[in-house]
């Protein structure tokens, strides 16, 4: 049988972004505290991925890994799933949670049919966290508290 989309299912959509490229929209109000997807993707090494990529990010910060631990990044380049097309944003509405090893994304508030799905990316590089490196990973999520880049504190 044909069933509409509040009846099939699907609870979001990989569609045209305002903050960057390609996002994931919610097609239907989605509760606080629902886990949506995990974030899937080739499991590989930090040394593998500066292999793959060191090159590509002296020209720009895209990317769609996700590092796990000090051991284990997820390449959502290759395998990956609408996870991998969530952007960032600095007053997000859902957190990646990590648990044995494998990342879920899951809503921190509720968020309304039609709104974009945003985590904190949090990034944390090995390098110093300067102005200019700051401003190379630039944030354009738009939120009143956006603090202006995608780079989180160092601990
Ligand atoms: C996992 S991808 C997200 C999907 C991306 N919009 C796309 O179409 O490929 C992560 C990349 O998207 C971009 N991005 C995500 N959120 C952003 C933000 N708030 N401001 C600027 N760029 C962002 C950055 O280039 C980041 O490395
Ligand atoms: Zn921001």
């Amino acid at each position: 049988m044909f069933s509409s989309i509040e009846t099939s299912g699907r609870r979001y959509i990989v569609r045209r972004s305002g903050i960057h490229g390609r996002g994931v929209f919610a097609l239907v109000n989605i509760p606080k505290g629902t886990r949506l997807m995990e974030y899937i993707g080739e499991r590989i090494t930090h040394r593998e991925a500066d292999r793959r990529y060191a090159a590509e990010h002296e020209h720009s910060p895209h990317t769609m890994l996700f590092s796990v631990d000090d051991k284990t990044v997820i390449d959502a380049t290759r395998w990956g799933n609408s996870a991998r097309f969530i952007n960032h944003s600095c007053s997000p509405n859902c957190e990646a949670i990590e648990e044995d090893g494998r990342i879920f994304i899951e809503t921190t508030k509720k968020v309304p049919a039609g709104g974009e799905l945003t985590y904190d990316y949090n990034l944390v590089l090995e390098e110093r966290h300067t102005p200019a490196v700051k401003k190379a990973h630039a944030c354009f999520c738009g939120t009143r508290r956006c603090r202006g880049t995608m780079l989180g504190s160092k601990r």
